[in-house]
């Protein structure tokens, strides 16, 4: 970062008499983060001065010069030509700044009817749009992982679980699904936070609104916004956008982490239903044998310090006035980390769950673990008439039966099973295996495989919709 001591360094600095220290200037500065605006800053900066000049509020060879000198700057930018300086505090003073260098007169003029306030509200809003659209594009791609998987794992059986304890058999497939319905939601949960944040603040100026005849909805068509923020005091206070953002973001980590949690659960040496690819693991520099599932703990721990952006978020709004404070300037650091870590987790997952090997033999001696049919039994006691109640009570004994046996109720004989209940016939066999427990719970939302299928079917098609609100 440069150091610039210009005598006209600070645009607002006419009325002080004396400067502010470097730790000040230090403290106060955002150019260390907000650079990252730039391109966005450039975007409503054109969008400004072309509603000045079709208002006539500046002339036709000053919105050139302002059109050229941006352009140019923007190119600097981009090959990194353009040294930002700390004196000039943020993105918006520095472009400005350069602009003036560039073109002289017409770039002091760029900032008629406007203010940093309506200018930076301006600035988040787009970098957040287009923010949410590749979130939304990298969720899409995380789903037909997801989607590729379940396809292959339709009638692969594993344990369901309820406490962490076995409880009834659920393919896999259905299991994989469970995460699309997750991300399905946050797709659309950011499709509505997209709307109102795709609302265009310019226009507002400090505060107030402007004396100038400006025309708001010319610039808000020509950023592609819905529609204009209505009230000027909201318009560079309301931070909103932000937190719903980060409320959705941190829902989504919250499934990430979930989903991380099991893969780490599946691939201990102990469960083994699956592994990582080595690229997504690392080894331990004392245990040999180890191979760590280091990117899902990462996601897992990453979590947390989304949670924890969201939190300083709402407390940055809570005790605001209206309408802009420079607390507002705070706003930044969270939302783009939020912003790369989502961006980041998502790709890697993705490329993860397509590297993903599974174990359906360990699934399955698992899922025969634990009397997971134990529940078929009861309800196919009930369907030849027992009442549920004495039906649970016939179970219950088979079961501490097998236990002490040691094996599974579908290993009993027919006459075993029949101490328990008189009414139970060799049809039992047919739902106390896997494949019968999982075949009976067919309708839409259960596990059986052909459920699955047609789960697999209808996420394809929401995937392939173009556009969805
Ligand atoms: N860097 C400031 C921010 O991020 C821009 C707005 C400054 N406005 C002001 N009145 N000082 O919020």
């Amino acid at each position: 970062m440069a150091d610039n001591n210009d005598s006209d360094t600070k645009k607002w600095s006419g009325r002080f008499e004396e400067p502010v220290s470097a730790l000040v200037e230090r403290y106060t500065a955002s150019i260390g983060f907000d650079y990252r605006l730039a391109a966005y800053d450039i975007q409503g900066s054109l969008a400004h001065a072309r509603m000045l000049s079709a208002q006539g509020i500046i002339t036709q060879d000053d919105l050139s010069a302002i059109e050229q000198g941006l352009r140019q700057i923007g190119d600097e930018i981009r090959d990194g030509r353009l040294e930002w300086s700390l004196q000039l505090e943020d993105v918006h003073l520095n472009i400005e700044k350069r602009l003036t260098e560039l073109i002289g007169d017409a770039g002091k003029r760029l900032h008629t009817g406007r203010s940093r306030n309506d200018q930076v509200a301006t600035d988040i809003r787009l970098y957040l749009r287009a923010s949410i659209d590749e979130i939304s594009q990298l969720t899409r791609s995380l789903q037909w992982s997801i989607v590729n998987l379940a396809e292959n794992h339709t009638a692969t059986a594993m344990p369901g679980f309820t406490h962490l304890q076995v409880a009834q058999p659920v393919t896999f497939g259905h299991h994989l699904m469970a995460y699309f319905e997750m991300f399905k939601r946050d797709v659309t949960r950011l499709s509505d936070c997209r709307k109102r944040a795709n609302q265009l603040p310019l226009g507002a100026a400090a505060l107030a609104g402007t004396s100038y005849p400006i025309d708001r909805r010319h610039v808000a068509q020509s950023l592609s916004f819905d529609g204009i923020c209505e009230n000027s005091l909201d318009a560079v206070s309301d931070r909103d956008f932000a937190i719903e953002f980060c409320a959705c973001a941190a829902l989504m980590m919250t499934h990430l982490s979930r989903f991380s949690e099991e893969l780490i659960l599946w691939m201990s040496p102990a469960i083994g239903f699956v592994s990582l690819a080595d690229r997504f693991c690392t080894g331990s520099s004392i245990m040999p044998q180890k191979k760590n599932p280091d990117v899902p703990e990462l996601v897992r721990g990453k979590t947390g310090r989304i949670n924890g952006h969201l939190i300083a978020l709402l407390t940055l709004m809570k005790a605001q006035p209206l309408a802009y404070n420079k607390d507002n300037q705070e706003d930044k650091e969270p939302l783009f980390d939020t912003v790369d870590t989502l961006i980041d987790t998502l790709r890697i997952y993705a490329d993860m769950l397509s590297g993903i090997r599974v174990n359906p033999e360990a699934m399955r001696k698992a899922a025969m673990q634990g009397f997971s049919t134990a529940t078929d039994l009861a309800d196919y006691l009930v369907k030849k008439g027992i009442p549920f109640r004495d039906a649970h009570e016939i179970v219950a004994r088979s079961v501490r039966y097998a236990e002490h046996k040691m094996c599974d109720l579908s290993d009993l004989t027919i006459s075993e099973l029949q101490q328990f209940s008189a009414i139970i016939e060799d049809d039992v066999f047919a739902v106390l295996t896997l494949q019968g427990s999982l075949n009976s719970r067919n309708h839409p939302g259960g596990t059986a495989p052909e459920q699955v299928r047609a789960a697999i079917v209808r996420a394809k098609n929401w995937l392939s919709e173009e556009k969805r609100d």
